[in-house]
């Protein structure tokens, strides 16, 4: 969807923000709208550059949602789904009731269409209208760039409006009948995600160069200083996958005894080894298996093994060493098998 102008998208914010009465009359304004409707943004966008907050405008905030029917597997049937559009960003649900009445059954949203295609549409939020139903709510419960998730009346069924288009969420909206009492709102909000800074240290290059010569292996191990993670995220497959050349030479296969070879992150080959110098606790805890791989080695963590779990709000640092083996200091105990037999080779 190509970027939507600003006016039209606060033309129809005017011509919303008159509809106090019920969500039918908005459809009515909506219909008269003669703006054409944009097209739903169906891929990532280039990143913005504004920070999340108030201050974006409703053009900003469109680019950040994407929208997707996602196939039905074995534990939901087809859905719609709207979705910040980078990993940078997280939703967050929030759940809301609109008191309302018959006598007074406008709820006083302010929506606003950003787009639709192929009957997905995507619906911001723009706030609520002065002196409405929704204005009573306490201050910030609803924000410009919010979404509709769902909404139903007290002990009535759900309904979804996700990824439904203007004319469908509203006409949901104007189902609920204002007499069952209020609306119960769920939305979805984003929120900058909590990031793993992950800080990588490699031995230096003549010293795994000798090594590697040592063990009659080859290579050098290298990448970038410095990779971005989120919670959720494998430690092993997220650095294979941003280039880090994690496999040491030096380690041995766990299972078969003898031999190298890399595992495939089954948890056997010790050559995904990395040493924990700060910020281990963000990760998941060891199994019984990697805790007697790593016997004699407590900071060193199994990195197809870790995975990235809860983050503080504001995220966190871990600084890892990458092969600790090639380090100069490297402390030469030896890795033992569950049958106590070494598995360093020395060099
Ligand atoms: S890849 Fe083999 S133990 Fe991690």
């Amino acid at each position: 969807m190509a970027a939507m102008a600003s006016a039209k998208l606060r033309a129809l914010a005017c011509l919303l923000a008159a509809a106090l009465g019920a969500a039918g009359a908005a459809r009515h304004v909506a219909r008269r709208g003669a703006a054409p409707r944009a097209r739903v943004r169906m891929s990532a966008p280039p990143s913005p550059a504004a920070a999340l907050g108030a201050e974006l405008d409703l053009d900003g905030w469109a680019t950040r949602w994407r929208v997707a029917r996602l196939a039905a597997d074995a534990f939901s049937p087809e859905r719609l789904d709207v979705s910040p559009s980078e990993a940078a960003w997280e939703a967050v649900s929030i759940d809301m009731t609109i008191p309302r009445s018959p006598d007074r059954p406008g709820l006083g949203l302010l929506l606003v269409e950003a787009g639709e295609q192929d009957g997905l549409g995507l619906v911001l939020l723009d706030g609520v209208a002065p002196g409405s139903n929704a204005a009573s709510l306490a201050p910030g419960s609803i924000l410009r760039g919010d979404v509709l998730v769902s909404a139903r009346v007290p002990g009535g069924p759900v309904r979804s409006l996700e990824g439904l288009p203007y004319d469908a969420t509203v006409g949901v909206l104007s189902s609920l009948d204002p007499a069952a009492g209020g609306a119960v709102l769920r939305l979805k909000r984003q929120r900058v995600r909590p990031a793993l800074t992950v800080r990588l240290e490699f031995p230096e290059a003549d010293v795994q160069a000798a090594a590697a010569a040592a063990s009659g292996s080859d290579g050098v191990v290298a990448g970038p200083r410095e990779v971005t993670l989120y919670a959720g995220a494998n430690l092993r497959r997220s650095m294979l996958a941003r280039g880090v050349q994690l496999n040491d030479p030096l380690a041995r296969r766990f299972d078969a005894g003898i031999g190298t070879g890399d595992c495939g992150g089954e948890g056997c080959c010790c050559t995904c080894a990395v040493e924990v110098l700060r910020g281990g606790e963000v990760l998941s805890a060891q199994g019984t298996q990697e805790r007697q791989m790593l016997a004699g080695f407590p900071r060193w963590r199994l990195a197809c093994k870790a995975v990235v779990d809860k983050l503080p709000e504001g995220g966190a640092t871990l600084d890892v060493r990458v092969t600790p083996r090639g380090f100069e200091n490297f402390y030469g105990k030896e890795e033992c098998d569950v049958n106590g037999k070494p598995l360093y080779r020395g060099r």
